[in-house]
């Protein structure tokens, strides 16, 4: 069974933009801290906790408490998307008579706790889950509580508890974001060491000096430290949380205050303030531009495989692109299930297969139990009857359903039908067969041309660029509408993975703040073009946004 990945970045993106969206309506709300904790609820909502939003008071619910209260738009966000009630009821935040209050209230059905005065949700969780024992119920307690929070003493009693009692049905997390109410915790009560001026980004970087997770330990408590915005990663420590018996665990989750908006991260500002309405469509716009970097390990060493996904993983890649070529559907011979299968243990990180293989209904379900992510197959050897047998045996294995087109294959008319649930298309830029080649100009019309078509029709997953994109040209591919990025010889074929795929996202990031600013001129002119840099006050961003707009003619 897959991870069911796109389906959950789908539905996180949708909660986002509720946030956004009801903490505009109310003009006030905490869009900050509901970000950090985006991908943890996002993991929780669809895929382990057990809940009828039909039936909120189902007495053998999974409970989740968000202790952490204050970031009750992202806690409604999630509930609207799992359907406790419609997604237009977000705009009623905060307003007189609304079920969805500033902090969570038992008026709205599905919420466990009234968060928001701080320290008390773990307490509580700990009497709920040890109530669950006596009353041998099996259903599990998670709880969410802020750095900021874990401030408050009652925090540690209740870890003491929970260590005594061994309150193994219930999994905390720590939404580690390094920022309290109106400044970065590490200068308020440090939880590791001393922090180093404002620029937390460090404190990330280098995950030895966190110390937060010894606190835990030496309060008995089983410790899992993760990047709080990796899906693979929270799920995989889900897994491993529940199966851990005898002692309660909590996973410490390094996240980024107000992720995925580029001037809510890392901003104590975005703690508790609502974006104002003129800058909403560009916030959705960026939202929407989430993008994703996936080398390519056909580039590297093929007698060593092995070691080209050590060298994915160390360089934070998003995805690993494991090409499949059968000798038949290209001339070259690659490897197949059976080495992904060897590959898989090695990683959390998702892994796109793509397919260069004739007759592939009769080998996907190989790679499905190999332990892919994503499966594209290409469109040259398929047809409505073939790709709708596929389609479905993945979407029944929560695999990601991708679809491929060589540079001389328009997107066929027969797979329209297909588009509003595919994951990922890819548009070949090379002629597929061998990495290292050069990027086939014409292909950005052609994806011009087919991000247009996607959108007519619903399509809400990624355009994967794949062949001979390089730091030259992946700006110009990123505004042609692609959003997941191979990179073979680019990447792979280059001395250090995490420097190159870090260039790569300084490039993506570079050509999307160029279409961020032109979306704030077309609806405010330079008025909101100003108004859009000066909201990005952390770190060089405003500096570079600055010289995009004189390159770009605005200043
Ligand atoms: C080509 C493969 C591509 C290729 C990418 O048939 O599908 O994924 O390995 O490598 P570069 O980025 O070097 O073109
Ligand atoms: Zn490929």
């Amino acid at each position: 069974m897959g991870l069911n990945y796109y389906q959950i970045k789908k539905n996180i993106l949708r909660a986002r933009k509720l946030v956004i969206k009801g903490t505009n309506a109310a003009g006030s709300g905490h869009p900050g801290g509901s970000f950090s904790m985006a991908e943890i609820l996002g993991c929780l909502f669809n895929k382990y906790l057990k809940f009828d939003p039909k039936n909120p008071q189902w007495e053998d619910r999974d409970r989740l408490v968000l202790s952490k209260g204050h970031a009750a738009p992202g806690l409604f966000s999630n509930m609207a998307v799992a359907g406790y009630f419609p997604e237009s009821e977000i705009e009623t935040l905060r307003k007189f008579g609304s079920r969805l209050q500033g902090h969570p209230d038992l008026k709205c059905p599905g919420v466990e706790f009234c968060g928001g005065s701080l320290g008390t949700g773990l307490s509580y969780s700990i009497g709920i889950a040890l109530a669950a024992k006596i009353d041998s119920k099996n259903h599990h307690v998670y709880t969410i509580i802020g750095d900021g929070e874990s401030d408050e003493g009652q925090v540690w009693e209740a870890a003491m508890t929970a260590s005594k009692y061994k309150v193994d049905n219930l999994t905390a997390f720590l939404d580690r974001n390094f920022i309290q109410q109106d400044s970065y915790t590490e200068k308020v009560m440090p939880l590791d060491e001393k922090l180093e001026g404002d620029d937390i980004s460090e404190m990330w970087k280098d995950a030895s000096r966190w110390k937060t997770g010894d606190k835990w330990r030496s309060f008995g408590w089983n410790v899992i430290e993760i990047n709080g915005h990796r899906i693979e990663q929270i799920d995989a420590a889900i897994a491993k949380a529940n199966a851990t018996k005898g002692v309660p665990t909590i996973i410490i989750s390094r996240t980024i205050k107000g992720k995925s908006v580029e001037h809510m991260e890392d901003n104590p500002q975005w703690h508790g303030k609502a974006p104002d309405s003129d800058v909403v469509p560009i916030i959705d716009l960026e939202l929407d531009s989430q993008f994703m970097i996936s080398p390519s390990i056909i580039a590297g060493d093929m007698t060593n495989l092995e070691n080209e996904i050590k060298r994915c993983v160390s360089g934070r890649a998003d995805y690993i692109h494991l090409d499949v070529m059968d000798g038949q559907f290209v001339p070259t011979k690659t490897f197949d299930h059976n080495k992904i299968k060897e590959l898989r243990p090695l990683t959390v990180i998702p892994f796109d297969t793509h397919l260069m293989i004739n007759n592939p209904v009769r080998h996907v379900k190989d790679y499905i139990d190999a332990g892919s992510d994503i499966i594209t197959v290409h469109a040259e050897v398929t047809d409505e009857s073939s790709f709708g047998e596929i389609h479905d045996l993945l979407k029944q294995n929560q695999v990601g359903v991708g679809f491929s087109i060589n540079p001389e294959t328009e997107l066929p008319e027969w797979s329209y039908k297909f588009l509003p649930s595919l994951d990922q298309i890819i548009v070949m830029s090379v002629v597929p067969g061998k990495s290292g080649q050069k990027y086939i100009e014409e292909t950005h019309t052609k994806m011009t041309r087919l991000n247009s078509i996607v959108k007519e029709h619903n399509f809400s997953g990624y355009i994967e660029a794949d062949g001979g994109v390089n730091l030259e040209n992946i700006g110009s591919v990123f505004a042609d509408g692609a959003r997941a990025f191979v990179g073979g010889g680019a990447i792979i074929g280059q001395q250090d993975v995490r420097a190159a795929i870090k260039d790569f996202r300084t490039e993506i990031l570079k050509s999307r703040r160029r279409i961020l600013l032109e979306k704030a001129n077309e609806l405010g002119g330079i008025e909101l073009v100003n108004k859009w840099i000066g909201l990005h006050v952390i770190g060089e961003k405003q500096e570079q946004l600055k010289k995009i707009a004189h390159e770009a003619g605005y200043l």
